[in-house]
């Protein structure tokens, strides 16, 4: 087993790579072993998967979000446009849709509210790991070298940013109850009377439980509900959340792809309804 007295010292060749301005793995105190990994397994698999997945959402959001139409149909409206907060949002019965941008405010009401839940995933620990590993390479896999020269963290700039995470989760819990109340109101038909369920009904429902179960899940949640105790036993109520919002934490990353998937496939159930390609199937 290698142990500190087992490092090269000064003078050898790692101190010369060093001197190329070289760290990470690099570094005059890490061995010298040539190939870049040593893994046998097909360890590219899991980052070329993460990239290619955020790169569809990225392709299909943009989109959305710039298209500026085909995002309501009676009751649904699609998340990627709620709240609607421009005079120039489509007319939505009972729905959110408050005209805080007047008409000079020509581009897509998207832009407005996207920017909060994309803060907040952008800035979440797991997309993190994932987007950092998928694109950057940075590592590209556990136990590979990353090929970068050197390694800052999110020491500086830009990515000292990364550590609003927090107040992304504040502005994540408003937009989370605006498309609880959204869901609520699909329980309307098209002429807005309540006592309604179609198949529009239960894509909403199923996507508001996988966006709560992801917010909640947050590490900045889970440090906000138990984090800075001393004695867990003089706050029962806070150690039961704790243990709850633990549950949850421990499916961050499949929560969060899972919800990824149902907003999307949300605003794409309303895409479709708006554009005729069929009909709300009803159940009741
Ligand atoms: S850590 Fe992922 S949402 Fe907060």
């Amino acid at each position: 087993m290698a142990t500190g007295t087992d490092r090269p010292p000064p003078g050898t060749d790692d101190t010369a790579a060093a001197r190329r301005g070289r760290g990470g793995v690099h570094g005059p105190a890490r061995a010298t072993i040539a190939a870049s990994h040593l893994r046998t397994d097909r360890w590219w698999l899991a980052p070329a998967a993460t990239a290619a997945g955020l790169l569809a959402f990225v392709v299909y959001s943009t989109w959305r979000a710039f298209a500026n139409g085909d995002y309501y149909a009676a009751p649904y409206v699609s998340p990627f446009y709620s709240p609607c907060l421009a005079e120039n949002c489509a007319p939505m019965r009972g729905g959110p849709n408050w005209e805080l941008f007047g008409s000079w405010w020509g581009l897509s009401p998207a832009l407005l509210i996207l920017i909060f839940p994309l803060g907040f995933r952008l800035t979440c620990y797991y997309y993190r790991k994932a987007y950092y590993r998928g694109f950057w390479a940075s590592p590209p896999a556990c136990a590979v070298a990353e090929p970068h020269g050197k390694y800052t963290g999110e020491t500086r700039f830009p990515l000292i940013l990364q550590n609003i995470h927090r107040y992304f989760f504040y502005a994540a819990l408003p937009v989370a109850g605006i498309l609880t109340y959204d869901t609520v109101l699909t329980f309307r038909d098209a002429s807005y009377a309540w006592g309604h369920m179609g198949l529009g009904t239960l894509v909403f429902l199923v996507n508001i439980v996988l966006i709560w179960a992801y917010t909640l899940s947050c590490h900045s949640c889970r440090h906000i509900v138990g984090g800075r105790l001393k004695h867990f036993s003089r706050h029962p109520v806070r150690y039961r959340l704790w243990g709850w919002v633990g549950r949850l934490n421990a499916r961050h990353m499949q929560l969060a792809w899972a919800s990824l998937l149902s907003v999307a496939l949300a605003d794409f159930y309303v895409y479709l309804l708006a554009v005729g390609a069929f009909d709300d199937p009803r159940f009741f």
